[in-house]
């Protein structure tokens, strides 16, 4: 059987990609890639030196200091999945939080910062054996990605699910902000100019508003079955 196949899972925020993905890849043996998490860390690093915040983005002093800027994930037995390195510091809980979270898809929509990760995405997967999440995988990083999915849920479902994840790791948060949060990425994400959210053509559709992660974890186990079978 070979392993080596590339998956993308692309979609809206707060779908569950990454948690489906990572249960995927503790399976099958796969790298797993939260493209999401890159993205937050140039945020986070652009947000550090003042170059990003609440009503200004200074893209010129961003796209310069792209250079600076080393991303890696790193391993932690522990939790049993990578986490993200900002210059080798971790930075997996500041780059999760409301506020980069707020910043992050206006960061995201500078082609110059997606040219930079998408190649190094790509450098990533490119002996395959991976799954990889995001909003551009199955368009742009991996246009010939063995098995597409893309998920989806109502953004009232994906605000909840947010919500509880911030306020069970102790954020002082509201449910309201949250989901303006959603809807504004989603806006954001899907009409940017450079790679926007879209369902690949040949990508599969999963909402998941009514559906329990055991469920879509069992539907997309048996679509990666039957693709190595035909590998
Ligand atoms: O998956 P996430 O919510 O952590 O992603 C954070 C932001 O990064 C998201 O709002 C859009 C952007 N992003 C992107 O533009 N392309 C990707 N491949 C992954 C994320």
């Amino acid at each position: 059987m070979n392993n080596n196949i590339t998956i993308a899972v692309d979609g809206f925020s707060s779908t569950g990609k990454s948690t489906v993905a990572k249960l995927i890849a503790k399976k099958y043996n796969f790298i797993y890639v939260d493209t999401g998490a890159m993205y937050r860390a140039v945020t986070l690093f652009a947000k550090q030196n003042n170059f990003v915040g609440k009503g200004f983005l200074e893209e010129t002093k961003i796209i310069s200091s792209l250079k600076d800027i080393s991303l890696s994930f790193k391993f932690n037995e522990k939790l049993g999945f990578a986490e993200m390195y900002l210059n080798n510091v971790n930075v997996e809980k500041e780059i999760r939080t409301l506020e980069i979270s707020q910043l992050v898809s206006k960061v995201a929509a500078i082609s110059e910062v997606r040219k930079k990760l998408v190649s190094e995405q790509q450098e990533m997967g490119k002996k395959g054996g991976v799954i990889m999440d995001g909003r551009d995988i199955g368009t742009v990083v991996f246009p010939n990605a063995d098995l597409k999915l893309f998920m989806t849920a109502s953004a009232e479902k994906r605000a909840k699910r947010r919500y509880k994840e911030l306020i069970d790791r102790g954020d002082k948060i509201s449910y309201e902000d949250i989901l303006l949060n959603v809807k504004e990425r989603d806006r954001i994400d899907s009409t940017r100019d450079d790679s926007p959210l879209i369902k690949a053509d040949d990508a599969i559709e999963f909402d998941n508003s009514n559906m329990g992660i055991e469920e879509q974890f069992k539907e997309i186990c048996t679509l990666i079955d039957n693709k190595l079978k035909e590998i």
